[in-house]
C-alpha cells in the first residue's frame, strides 16, 4: 500500500524515480510525487492522480537533480489532493519526506506543532513527519541523526524516505511495520518499498529490518539499529528477472495473469510430487514428519483472496487428512482471544507477505508460542522471513491488483499440503496417487477452460448490465463462489454475494427476480443431484442462470441461460478449474464496463496498513 522509491547516485534521479513509482503504482494510485535536491534547492513535484498524471506535470516543470524521493498513495488521512500527495515538506524546504503506514498519534503531534506556529498545508498524519525533522534539523545537522531522533516520538507503522539539501547526496530510510528494501549499485544506491522498483537496477538488495535506519549514498550505505546501534546488512539476491513483471501483448495484467495460470499450477507443484509414495514433498516447513504427524488442528489466518484459497484447504485437508482446520480473517485472529493448544499449527497465507493484519496474525501466534509456518508469493518478504518455515508459491510477481495466478498458487500448494498431511495420516498410496495424477493433469485442462473465453465473453454480456449477483456453490466450491464474487465487485463494483448453495433458501432467494443472475459453480460431484435441483428453484422465480459445469453436463446445461464448461476431474482439483471462469467473467464485465481493471477504485495491491 503506498509506494516508495528513493535514488542516490550520478544519473538524473527523477526518470528513474519515476519508472520506479509506474512499477510500484499498483501499490496505491490516486496521487504521487518527487523531491529531488538540486544543489541548495530542494524541487518539489506533486500531483493528484496516477503517476502519468505526475509524468505530465515534469515534462513542463522538470525536477534535476542526482538524488530524490517519491512516492505513489493510496489515501489514509485526507482525500486524494496536490497538497496531500507525499512528499511532505518542513522548514521551508529543509526537508522533505515520503511515508507508508500510519502516524497513529499525529493528531497530538500537530497540535504541539501547532501551538509552536508550524502552519500545516495538508491532512495527512505524514506531515507531522516533515516538521519534526525540520525541526530536529538545526543548521548543518545531520538528517540521519535527525531522523533517529524523531522516529520515537512517532506511534503507529512507517516506511519512510527522507532527503534533505542541507545533506547532498543522502537519502534516509527508516521501517516499522512497513517495508522498505536497498537496491545496491555501481555507484548508485536505491531504496524502496518494493524490490519490483530495484529489479531493473540491481539484483543485489538488503532488506531493513523493524527499527532499522538507513543512509544511502552513492558510494555506501549505513544500517543502524534503533537499539543495537551499527549493524552489518545482509545482502540478498532477487531470484525474478524485470521482466516478468511486464504486460507483453496482453491488454491488462490481470489478463496475462489469468492466462499464466497453467504455468502457475506447474511452478507451484514442480519438485513437490512424489509419484513413488503418492505424497507431496515441501522444502521450507522445517518440520519432521513425526512433529507434523503431531499436529491436532491447523489454523489458517489470511484476508481477502488468500483467506479464499485458505477455506478450499480447510475443506481439502478435512477431506484429505481428516484434520480440523479452521480459517480465520487475519485481521480478527490477532485480536480475539482465539483458544489454541500446544498441538496447533497456526498457518498464515499471503501473497505479497506484507499484509499488516497478516502480519499481526503471524507475530501473534508466534508471541503465544506456536510453531508458525507461512505461504507466500514474494521471496523474502516480511511474512516470509519471520515465519518459522513455509511453503513459496513461486508464481513470479502479480501486478492486477485483483489477485488470480496466486489464488491458483496457493490452492495447488495447499492441495500438496493436505495430501502430504493425509499421507501421514489414514490417506493409502493409492488415494494418493489418484491426487498426485490429478494434479499432474490440471495445468493442460487449464489450458482447455483457458480455450472457453469466447464463451464466457457471451455470459459477461448479460452479466455487465446486472446490479446485482449471487454466487453458489456447494462443499468444495463453496469458496470458489466467494472468490467468484470478490473478483466481480472488486473490478467491476457490481455488488456481489457468495453463498453455500444449501444457504440460498434462508434469504439469498428472496434477492431473485429477472434482473438478479446467478452464477453457479456445479461441476459434477457427489451433491450434483442437490444442486440440479437448487437451479431449478432460482428458474422457477424466473432468475438467469450462469452456471460453471462439467463438459457433457446436459442437465445442467439446459437449465443455464449460459453453461461454462470445464473438462471432467477429480473433485480434489476442480476448484483450481472452476475458478478461471469466474476470474475471465469478472475481468470481461469489468471491461465491458470501461472499468479500469489492474487499478480498480479504492484498493491496493499490498494492504500494509490496519
Ligand atoms: C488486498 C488485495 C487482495 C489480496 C489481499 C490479501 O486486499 O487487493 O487482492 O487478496 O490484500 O493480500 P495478500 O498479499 O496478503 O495475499
Amino acid at each position: 500500500m503506498c509506494g516508495i522509491v528513493g535514488y542516490t547516485g550520478s544519473h538524473e534521479a527523477s526518470p528513474i524515480l519515476l519508472a520506479g513509482l509506474r512499477r510500484l503504482e499498483y501499490r496505491g494510485y490516486d496521487s504521487a510525487g518527487v523531491a529531488t535536491l538540486d544543489g541548495p534547492r530542494l524541487v518539489l513535484r506533486k500531483k493528484a492522480g496516477r503517476v502519468r498524471m505526475l509524468e505530465e506535470s515534469l515534462k513542463e516543470e522538470p525536477a534535476a537533480g542526482v538524488c530524490g524521493i517519491s512516492h505513489t498513495r493510496w489515501a489514509t488521512h485526507g482525500p486524494a489532493t496536490d497538497r496531500n500527495a507525499h512528499p511532505h515538506v518542513g522548514g521551508d524546504g529543509a526537508v522533505a519526506v515520503v511515508h507508508n503506514g500510519v502516524i497513529e498519534n499525529h493528531a497530538a503531534l500537530r497540535r504541539d506543532l501547532e501551538a509552536s506556529g508550524v502552519a500545516f498545508l495538508s491532512q495527512t498524519d505524514t506531515e507531522v513527519i516533515a516538521h519534526l525533522l525540520a525541526r530536529e534539523l538545526g543548521d548543518g545537522d545531520d538528517l540521519f541523526d535527525a531522523v533517529q531522533r524523531v522516529l520515537p516520538r512517532l506511534e503507529g507503522t512507517y516506511g519512510l524516505a527522507a532527503v534533505s539539501p542541507r545533506c547532498p547526496g543522502q537519502v534516509v530510510g527508516a521501517r516499522l511495520g512497513s517495508p522498505l528494501v536497498v537496491g545496491l549499485g555501481e555507484g548508485e544506491h536505491l531504496l524502496a518499498s518494493d524490490p519490483a522498483a530495484i529489479a531493473p537496477h540491481t539484483a543485489r538488495v538488503a532488506f531493513l529490518q523493524d527499527g532499522e535506519v538507513v543512509r544511502l549514498t552513492p558510494r555506501d550505505f549505513e544500517i543502524r539499529h534503533r537499539e543495537r546501534g551499527s549493524i552489518t546488512p545482509r545482502v540478498d539476491r532477487l531470484d525474478w528477472s524485470p521482466d516478468l513483471a511486464e504486460l507483453g501483448d496482453h491488454a491488462h495484467y490481470m489478463l496475462k495473469e489469468i492466462r499464466e495460470q497453467p504455468d502457475t499450477v506447474r511452478d507451484a507443484c514442480r519438485g513437490r510430487l512424489r509419484r513413488g509414495e503418492g505424497t507431496a514433498a515441501f522444502g521450507g516447513l522445517n518440520m519432521t514428519a513425526r512433529q507434523l504427524r503431531r499436529v491436532r488442528r491447523v489454523v489458517f489466518a489470511a484476508c481477502g483472496t488468500s483467506w479464499h484459497a485458505a477455506l478450499v484447504g480447510e475443506y481439502l485437508i478435512e477431506r484429505l487428512a481428516n484434520l480440523p482446520v479452521e480459517v480465520e480473517y487475519a485481521g480478527e485472529f490477532r485480536y480475539r482471544n482465539a483458544p489454541l493448544d500446544d498441538r496447533t499449527l497456526v498457518f498464515v497465507l499471503s501473497q505479497s507477505g506484507e499484509t499488516a493484519d497478516t502480519l499481526g496474525a503471524l507475530r501473534e501466534a508466534k508471541r503465544r508460542g506456536h510453531p508458525t509456518l507461512a505461504v507466500c508469493n514474494v521471496v523474502g518478504s516480511t511474512i516470509a522471513r519471520e515465519a518459522d518455515g513455509g511453503i513459496y508459491l513461486h508464481a513470479g510477481p502479480e501486478v492486477g491488483v485483483a489477485s488470480t495466478k496466486a489464488f491458483s498458487a496457493q490452492v495447488a500448494v495447499l492441495t500438496l499440503l493436505a495430501l502430504h498431511l493425509g499421507r501421514l495420516r489414514q490417506l493409502s498410496f493409492p488415494d494418493g496417487l489418484a491426487v498426485v495424477e490429478a494434479l499432474d493433469r490440471v495445468p493442460e485442462l487449464l489450458n482447455q477452460v483457458l480455450a472457453t473465453e469466447p464463451r464466457i465473453v457471451e455470459a459477461a454480456e448479460r452479466l455487465a448490465k446486472a446490479r446485482s449477483v449471487l454466487y453458489l456453490g456447494r462443499d468444495l466450491h463453496y469458496p470458489i463462489a466467494l472468490e467468484g464474487a470478490l473478483k466481480l465487485k472488486e473490478i467491476s463494483y457490481i455488488h456481489a454475494e457468495g453463498y453455500p448453495t444449501a444457504e440460498m433458501k434462508h434469504g439469498p432467494l428472496a434477492l431473485i427476480d429477472p434482473e438478479t443472475p446467478s452464477v453457479f459453480v456445479a461441476p459434477r460431484g457427489a451433491l450434483h443431484a442437490k444442486t440440479l435441483s437448487n437451479v431449478e428453484e432460482v428458474r422457477a422465480r424466473l432468475g438467469p442462470v450462469i452456471a460453471v459445469g462439467t463438459e457433457g453436463d446436459a442437465d445442467l446445461a439446459r437449465l443455464a441461460d449460459v453453461f461454462l464448461p470445464i473438462p471432467d476431474a477429480p473433485e480434489v482439483v476442480q476448484p483450481l478449474l472452476a475458478v478461471v471462469p469466474l476470474q475471465l467473467l469478472a475481468y470481461h464485465v469489468a471491461r465491458i464496463k470501461g472499468c479500469d481493471i489492474d487499478k480498480p477504485r479504492n484498493l491496493a495491491k499490498s494492504v500494509t496498513v490496519e
